[in-house]
């Protein structure tokens, strides 16, 4: 199963990521949108990663090289012959089931699908195809250029070749490929949630203040961000939604929004990306922690 052309769903910052990642590793890639605005704004930023790559020396190409190999499309059929789409839309379980039903019918019948949800069930996401056996969950990690990880999800469905090929397509595009199968959450969110959780109930404890509570988990365990900056980075929004699917998949405290976190989401203080979340990034060189 050869895989040479690469379809992307979506040009936000997932979709984006996803579709430099594979140029950069010198896929065909055409990356779909709704309107041209948004993939003139995702192609914006991959240009500027790429370049960034190239001032280090970290690329073997040049920017132009590998940006000639992603085509920005609004229209389904130019995704006809692609070898895999990988989805990164919405993470709303009807909108991507409505997105992978429209191209079931128009992508070669050998493709598979593949979905970089982070919560949702891909079991679910599988029955909008009439090809369930060639679906699987490729998740990625924001930044996706910089993040070496993928996660590869197989669900019950899956046939062993589709996996083992998506496995493999994982190692090409210079990631390093983790097997894992249809539990929500998969390996990394799993573990990660919860942790970025009880950091929330702690500091409602007043166990510490934010800055001290980051400090202390960046310098005492040499995460690269504590957890609340990580929180703000990922998106307090996406990680409200993330608490909501796996609060429902397993009923236990550890999985459920603080109250903390569902007020900031219904302010719009969504993290880095509104300006403001668990700090304020009015200055974004100095982000100032909030006091809740
Ligand atoms: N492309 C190219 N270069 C980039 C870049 C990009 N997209 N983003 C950042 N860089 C560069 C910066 O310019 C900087 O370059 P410099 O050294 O020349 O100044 C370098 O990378 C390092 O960046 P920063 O100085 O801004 O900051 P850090 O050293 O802290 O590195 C980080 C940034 C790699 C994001 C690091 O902080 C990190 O690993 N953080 C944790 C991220 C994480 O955990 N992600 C997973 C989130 S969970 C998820 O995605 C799953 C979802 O389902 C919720």
């Amino acid at each position: 199963m050869e895989i040479n052309k690469v379809g992307v769903l979506g040009c936000g910052l997932m979709g984006s990521g996803i579709a430099q990642v594979a140029a950069t590793a010198g896929f065909d890639v055409s990356v779909l949108e709704v309107e041209q605005k948004f993939l003139d704004k995702g192609f914006a930023g991959i240009e500027k990663s790429l370049a960034k790559f190239a001032e280090k020396g970290s690329i073997k190409e040049t920017p132009q090289a590998i940006r000639a190999r992603l085509h920005g499309t609004t229209s389904r059929q130019d995704l006809a012959d692609c070898d895999i789409i990988i989805e990164a839309i919405i993470e709303n379980v009807d909108e991507k089931k409505k997105m992978y039903a429209s191209l079931d019918p128009i992508v070669k019948k050998e493709a598979i699908f593949a979905s970089n949800t982070s919560s949702i069930s891909v079991t679910e996401l599988l029955t909008a195809v009439k090809r369930p056996e060639r679906f699987i969950g490729l998740h990625f990690f924001n930044p996706v250029p910089l993040m070496k990880l993928v996660e590869v999800v197989k669900t019950i469905a899956t046939a062993s070749e589709v996996y083992d090929a998506a496995y493999e397509f994982g190692k090409k595009l210079g990631k390093v490929p983790v097997r894992t199968s249809d539990k929500t959450g998969f390996i990394v969110n799993r573990l990660l949630v919860p942790y970025m959780l009880d950091a929330i109930r702690a500091y409602e404890e007043g166990v510490g203040s934010i800055e001290d509570i980051d400090n202390a988990m960046k310098l005492g365990c040499g995460y690269p961000m504590g957890p609340f900056t990580l929180l703000d980075f990922v998106g307090l929004d996406t990680t409200y939604y993330i608490t909501h699917v796996m609060y429902d998949e397993f009923k236990e405290r550890r999985f459920a929004s603080p109250p903390l976190l569902k007020r900031l989401v219904m302010a719009g203080w969504y993290g880095r990306k509104s300006g403001r979340g668990f700090y304020d990034y009015a200055d974004p060189a100095n982000p100032r922690a909030g006091k809740f």
